[in-house]
């Protein structure tokens, strides 16, 4: 992980990528929350433990949102005045980020995922998968604007 290799983190290379993060996670999460999460709670009306993780993934999404803008605020300011490099600082606030990200895709992976194989029907896989292809092209177009 490129937290672990701080203070020697090449930060001029490599910090554009976690600077960036926070628009990225922005276009995933509304996948999720935009397509996703409505269309299994439409298929499991009044599910209260579905209804439960997916508030609680909403609640994530905020939460490492926050937590990536914080950083990328962080690394840009680094990038504009390389001489106040606070590596600790920014170890802490990678590892903690990338910890929560690990932790909610691990759920999504075990839990979410599973249960939208055996829910969704091919329709509602097709409207995904064009709105995969919609959110894919507009990470590009951000990627391109900055
Ligand atoms: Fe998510």
């Amino acid at each position: 992980m490129m937290s672990d290799g701080l203070p020697a983190f090449d930060i001029a290379r490599n910090g554009a990528f976690v600077r960036d993060l926070a628009p990225h996670l922005r276009v995933h999460h509304c996948l999720e929350e935009g397509w996703l999460f409505p269309l299994l709670t439409g298929r499991l009306p009044g599910h209260g433990e579905t209804t439960v993780n997916l508030l609680r993934l909403k609640q994530e999404h905020m939460e490492d949102c926050d937590a990536a803008s914080d950083l990328g605020d962080h690394i840009r300011h680094v990038l504009e005045d390389a001489g106040d490099v606070q590596a600790e600082r920014l170890a802490y606030q990678t590892r903690a980020l990338f910890r929560s990200l690990r932790r909610h895709v691990a759920f999504e992976v075990e839990v979410i995922f599973p249960l939208a194989e055996r829910l969704l029907t091919a329709d509602d896989l097709l409207c995904l998968s064009h709105a995969y292809d919609r959110s894919e092209v507009a990470d590009a177009a951000y990627l391109l604007r900055h």
